[in-house]
């Protein structure tokens, strides 16, 4: 195996921690399908699929290395918050969750230092320009969340449909309606 003991069980605890993200994201999609606000229940369901995606680059990093992959148990992944009293509350959730997510990579990047485990250090790279990318989109969406108010959000959903939003997260699973 190319990397420690140390880093695979850190790597597999992050391994759940995108997932865990990912079904964040999920049940915010949901609530705002619920609120009929289609482009914001979009947005958040690509950001569920692209933290699955995480998921996976590390599951797919791991396997690389010679390491062995171990998803951790369900009760070690808190449930997803569900209901939200207003928009700013769901998008602040997902700003600090995308802020603690920026703070696990740097432990990861702090523990390949540690380890001289150049691989790994190499790796996390993509992570860390992704958060940052992350961290400053979701900041956007929330001032323009705040700046809108909750009696305008409609507005919101013009601002993701001029930065090209879909509109169809849920929908675009087929079934029936
Ligand atoms: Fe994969 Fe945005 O955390």
């Amino acid at each position: 195996m190319l990397i420690s003991e140390r880093m695979l069980g850190a790597l597999n605890e992050q391994i759940g921690h995108e997932y865990s993200a990912s079904l964040q994201y999920t049940a915010i999609a949901a609530y705002f399908d619920c609120e009929t606000l289609p482009l914001l229940s979009s947005h958040f369901f690509d950001q569920a699929e692209e933290e699955k995606e995480h998921a996976h680059k590390i599951i797919k990093f791991v396997l690389d290395t010679g390491g062995k992959v171990a998803i951790p148990a369900i009760p070690a992944i808190p449930a997803p918050q569900n209901t939200f009293q207003f928009t700013e509350e769901a998008v602040g959730l997902s700003l600090a969750q995308e802020k603690k997510v920026s703070a696990q990579i740097n432990a990861l990047v702090h523990i390949a230092k540690d380890e001289n485990d150049y691989t790994t250090e190499q790796f996390l790279q993509w992570f860390v320009q992704e958060q940052l990318e992350e961290v400053s989109s979701m900041e956007d969406l929330l001032s323009i969340v705040q700046r809108a108010g909750e009696g305008n959000l409609l507005r919101v959903e013009e601002y993701l449909a001029r930065k090209g939003g879909k509109g169809a997260g849920f929908k675009n699973l087929g079934g029936e309606d």
